[in-house]
């Protein structure tokens, strides 16, 4: 199975991208956590990515796409993927589906974590107490909400059109959101 999830900052795509990895036997990718093992690194691409990740903004397409290109293929291949964090646009979907299509490892179920705002500014600010992560503020996050509006909004409706798009209330408790995303998965794995 080879799934994606979208949802706002601190919607609780990495909670549950790792269960659901789990589960079904796949590949847990996180467009995020591999940014930040570049900026540990001090590679070029963690380099130029830190100016835009420490904003709060969005790393340039190419460099996202270079990144996850051999990644996503290998964990295709292994026996499926869910990609937490990417595409985080409708050019990076469009960009990837190009590549991958032709492989026979292109997406197809999007699970959309629904979350009301205040829970994510207070699960952000809380994670930022111990996370050091430089975009963990309240400042920032505010500003990650609205790029996620404007940016990655659109993809809901891109990846209804396409593909399955399954909604689930992101606002329960972290067990019960497993339960319902993982109890519409076993149903729409039945389909594909
Ligand atoms: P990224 O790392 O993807 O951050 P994000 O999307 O802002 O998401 P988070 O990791 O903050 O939250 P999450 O939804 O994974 O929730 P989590 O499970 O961690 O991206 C960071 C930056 O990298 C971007 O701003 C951008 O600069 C760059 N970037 C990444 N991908 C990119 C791309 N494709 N293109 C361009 N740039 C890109 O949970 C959050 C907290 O809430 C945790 O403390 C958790 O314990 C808690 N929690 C989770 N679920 C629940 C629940 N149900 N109830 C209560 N608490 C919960």
């Amino acid at each position: 199975m080879r799934l994606l999830l979208i949802g706002a900052p601190g919607a609780g795509k990495g909670t549950q991208a790792e269960r659901i990895a789990q589960r079904f036997g796949l590949v847990h990718i996180s467009s995020g956590d591999l940014l930040r093992e570049h900026v540990a690194r001090g590679t070029e691409l963690g380099q130029t990515a830190s100016e835009y990740m420490n904003k709060g903004d969005l790393v340039p397409d190419e460099l996202v796409l270079t990144m996850l290109r051999e990644p996503v293929i290998a964990a295709a291949e292994a026996g499926g993927y869910v990609l937490d964090g990417f595409p985080r646009n409708v050019g990076q979907a469009m960009e990837a589906y190009d590549i991958a299509k032709p492989l026979g490892v292109a997406v197809q179920v999007a699970v959309y974590l629904e979350v009301a705002r205040e829970s994510l500014i207070d699960r952000i600010v809380e994670r930022g107490k111990t996370s050091g992560r430089a975009d963990d503020t309240r400042e920032v996050v505010e500003h990650r909400i609205a790029v996620y509006e404007e940016s990655t909004w659109p993809l809901l409706d891109y990846y209804r059109e396409r593909e399955q798009l399954l909604q689930v209330d992101g606002d329960l408790p972290v067990d019960e959101v497993t339960d319902s995303v993982l109890a519409q998965l076993e149903r729409v794995r039945a389909t594909l």
